[in-house]
């Protein structure tokens, strides 16, 4: 570690399970939260899309409606599913964590108040429903916007906790932690990486839903407008990974992209995001609402997509780990493992996706939307 570096030593107390294990949770976890975080992110644009495109086309404003019911169910389960990860980037890396997001403090604690607002439009714009008129469509702009600034805010975060070198630099210019530190190069790439593969998942996930939504001989409209949105955002958002992915290798420290590079299986687990990716979007084509088996395709291809997500979810810790190490104290981490308490977190994480996939069964199930919109207004209302 540069001793000239102001970067605390790593935790006074050693990790309760070895690296190895820590690790593989936190990429697990990281990966089970992007899952919802897409449905989310992507989710909220594709619901305004619908909404502004369903002013002229009735099968789009029941779409719209039909989204925005499951925005504030994917809300809750992306923030439950980001604390775990960040339990594990604590323990491994708070060394590196608090400093950085101590130094970006304001923003970095804003996140809070920024979801509540979202978590609220959300609601409106779902249980107001057309009643709000075109306000719907401020309140989905909205929703859009602070979910956004909270991603971007968290892709500064986790970039800046891997550049102390930068720390005292921002600390000096500003002490009060009122603003974000500079991107860099690796900012705008990054932040874009994340933003695309947020559009692809929902995109995907729309399409599926889609499929989800048509019987043989039984297609309602909004379905179609689903399918057709959904696939048009997942091929853009693919075209525009093809771009933004090399970028952002472009733009990793040497070390990083040495450690992917001496990785074994790297060039492999570099070239499984996309093939999945391609794979999940070929399995959705076929999800034709109303086909013979494009429930099945539907449900294969959103979920080859969602996997498509795993590999860049591994690739990056190993390139922090890289950058990371740098910054510990010669004798590494200090482990004393806890197994009883690790058995308690399985048990408990077992316990949670369960109750997760005991609770999403029944909306699958269901044709109509999780919330059940309002009925229009009639026009003497
Ligand atoms: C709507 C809400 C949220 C959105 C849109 C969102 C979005 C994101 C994005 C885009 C990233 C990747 C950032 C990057 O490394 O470049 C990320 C990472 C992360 N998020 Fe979320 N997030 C949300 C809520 C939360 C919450 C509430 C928590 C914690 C309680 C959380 C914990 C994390 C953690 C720990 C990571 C980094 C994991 C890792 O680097 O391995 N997120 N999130």
């Amino acid at each position: 570690m540069p001793a000239s570096m102001p970067i605390p030593r790593a935790e006074a107390l050693p990790l309760p399970a070895p690296v190895w294990l820590l690790e593989s949770l936190l990429v697990l976890t990281f990966f089970l939260h992007v899952l919802p975080m897409a449905a989310v992110l992507g989710g909220s644009v594709l619901t305004l899309v619908s909404d502004l495109l369903g002013r002229r086309r009735p099968a789009y404003r029941e779409l719209a409606d039909r989204l925005a019911g499951l925005l504030p169910v994917a809300m809750p389960a992306t923030i439950t599913l980001g604390v775990a990860p960040l339990l594990f980037i604590q323990l491994l890396y708070g060394n590196l964590f608090y400093p950085a997001t101590v130094l970006m403090g304001w923003p970095w604690l804003s996140t809070l108040g920024l979801l509540i607002l979202a978590y609220y439009g959300m609601y409106v714009a779902a249980l107001a429903g057309r009643r709000l008129r075109q306000a719907r469509t401020w309140i989905l702009l909205g929703v859009s916007l602070l979910v956004g600034v909270v991603a971007m805010v968290f892709s500064r975060g986790y970039a800046f906790m891997l550049q102390p070198e930068r720390w005292m630099a921002v600390y000096s210019a500003d002490p009060r932690g009122l603003g974000l530190p500079a991107a860099g190069a690796e900012g705008a790439p990054r932040f874009l990486h994340a933003l695309l593969a947020a559009f692809a998942l929902a995109g995907g996930y729309l399409a599926a839903y889609a499929a989800w939504a048509g019987r043989p001989g039984d297609v309602p409209a909004h379905a179609g407008a689903g399918r057709k949105l959904g696939l048009a955002v997942l091929v853009m958002s693919l075209g525009g990974q093809a771009v933004v992915a090399p970028w952002y290798w472009r733009t990793l420290p040497e070390v990083a992209r040495a450690a992917i590079g001496a990785l074994p299986g790297g060039t492999v687990l570099l070239a499984a995001g996309p093939v999945l990716a391609l794979l999940g979007l070929v399995l959705l084509a076929l999800a034709v609402p109303g086909r013979p088996q494009a429930r099945l395709a539907g449900l294969l291809g959103a979920l080859v997509l969602a996997l498509a997500a795993a590999p860049p979810a591994i690739l990056r810790e190993v390139a922090r780990r890289a950058q990371a190490v740098q910054y510990l104290p010669p004798e590494g981490w200090q482990v004393a493992a806890q197994w009883g308490l690790m058995a308690v977190f399985a048990a408990f994480l077992v316990l949670a996706l369960g109750t997760v996939v005991w609770m999403v069964l029944p909306y699958a199930r269901e044709r109509e939307g999780v919330i059940p919109p309002e009925p229009e207004p009639s026009p003497g209302d």
